[in-house]
């Protein structure tokens, strides 16, 4: 008979909020998980008032510490398998302690937390309760990321010379904080947001990319966080010289101001016999550029092993065999949702079974990759105000 689906408690989601939906739909994407609670806003009441207009019915809680704390008391079939924390970043460590104390698996939303030593504390709860932990670094639940990683990691280009790693938006190109719009609001105050606004939001998706599918380390960085909108506390411009951990070198960068670019996000590393470059925005694609050789246009889902450039072998196989839809049928933002929560769940499933899980940063970013995106993000603010000079950074943790 089939598993009982795992159960989701949601912290944050209610009035209008904005990345809880594709997760919710990630979540029942396969039928093996459901969104069964939350504690949707920080009024009680409101919190309340918003679980009872969830589109489907779930437990309303008018705290995450009262969901948190309910859950020992459940019948075994509704616990919390794992809670899902989408709130703005200052209501990140908070509840994902309460809930590694509790014993809840715990999927968080990047940035991991405000700042290192909130981060440190997190390594050391999760090294300590050995409670799966993810963090939602979406761009590498594409499937395509995944055969970036592989064409890289397996030295199909060569030793990677030069990354450039990098998320454009402009949607904060003017001050729309001050039109009251809450997803602007927080994330340009120092208190909600973290030391870095464009940095600490998309800036760590960039490294986090450069980091998956590289397997380099950044050692030293050159910042420069600038701040276009006149009256705005954090930057909305963020530049980062990076020097690799194999002697390469690397440009991360994003920025919130260049009008007409949306979730630009995307990578190019450079190796020594090859190019490979891919973007979030046409996710469907990669692109190999070899010397002297028209480029490889690699689709997902029209791919084969020993190609000529693709090798045969089982990590490719297994690749090749992980489920998609067949190409041509796009897939995009919520199958790399759907591909992380997929992931995740099958760690705690092994984890509640007392089996060793694996949570190693190779399918989904975990605790120490969220580590290492604030880790970043505070030795970019030291750079930057040292006129970016070259700063190192604190050295690579694993969980
Ligand atoms: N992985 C991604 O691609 C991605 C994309 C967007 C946002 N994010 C991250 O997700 C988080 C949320 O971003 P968003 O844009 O959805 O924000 P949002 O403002 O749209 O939603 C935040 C939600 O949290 C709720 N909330 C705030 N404090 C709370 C509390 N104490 N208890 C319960 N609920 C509370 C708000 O009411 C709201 O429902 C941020 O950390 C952001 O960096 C990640």
């Amino acid at each position: 008979m089939a598993q009982r689906p795992l159960n989701v408690g949601l912290v944050g989601g209610g009035r209008g909020a904005f990345i809880v939906h594709p997760h919710q739909r990630a979540i029942h994407f396969d039928g093996t998980r459901r969104v069964v609670a939350g504690a949707l806003f920080p009024d009680p009441k409101i919190a309340l008032e918003e679980a009872e207009k969830w589109p489907y019915p779930i437990r309303g809680y008018g705290s995450y510490d009262e969901m948190i704390a309910a859950n020992k008391d459940l019948p075994e079939d509704q616990k919390l398998d794992y809670i899902l924390i989408v709130t703005p970043n200052h209501v990140h460590f908070d509840p994902a302690m309460k809930a590694l104390k509790a014993g809840i698996a715990v999927f968080c939303e990047k940035p991991l937390c405000l700042n290192l030593k909130e981060a440190t504390e997190l390594v050391k709860a999760v090294r300590k309760t050995k409670i799966p932990f993810g963090v939602a670094h979406t761009y590498l639940g594409h499937w395509t990321s995944r055969l970036a990683r592989y064409i890289v990691r397996k030295g199909l280009i060569g030793e990677v010379r030069w990354v450039d790693s990098y998320y454009l938006q402009g949607w904060l190109a003017t001050k729309l904080e001050d039109t009251g719009l809450q997803q602007a609001v927080w994330r340009t105050n120092p208190k909600m947001a973290g030391g870095s606004g464009c940095g600490g939001d998309i800036g760590t998706h960039a490294l986090m990319q450069l980091r998956y599918v590289t397997g380099l380390e950044v050692t030293h960085v050159s910042a420069q966080l600038e701040t276009f909108v006149e009256g705005r506390a954090l930057d909305d411009h963020f530049t980062v010289y990076c020097k690799l951990s194999n002697g390469g070198r690397a440009l991360v960068r994003a920025s919130q101001v260049c009008i007409g670019h949306k979730n630009d996000l995307g990578i190019i590393v450079a190796g020594t016999k090859g190019t490979v470059e891919w973007r979030q925005e046409e996710p469907e694609r990669l692109v190999v550029h070899l010397p002297n050789q028209p480029d490889r246009v690699y689709w997902r889902g029209a791919i084969a092993a020993g190609d000529g450039f693709l090798p045969k072998d089982e990590a490719l196989e297994a690749l090749l065999k992980e489920p998609t839809i067949p190409s041509g049928h796009p897939e995009a933002f919520h199958d790399a949702f759907a591909r992380l929560h997929r992931f995740f769940e099958a760690d705690v499933r092994k984890w509640k079974a007392g089996e060793p899980f694996s949570c190693d940063g190779s399918n989904y970013a975990n605790v120490a990759d969220g580590w290492m995106g604030i880790a970043f993000i505070e030795t970019c603010l030291k750079s930057s105000a040292k006129k970016g000079a070259w700063t190192p950074m604190p050295k690579p943790i694993t969980v």
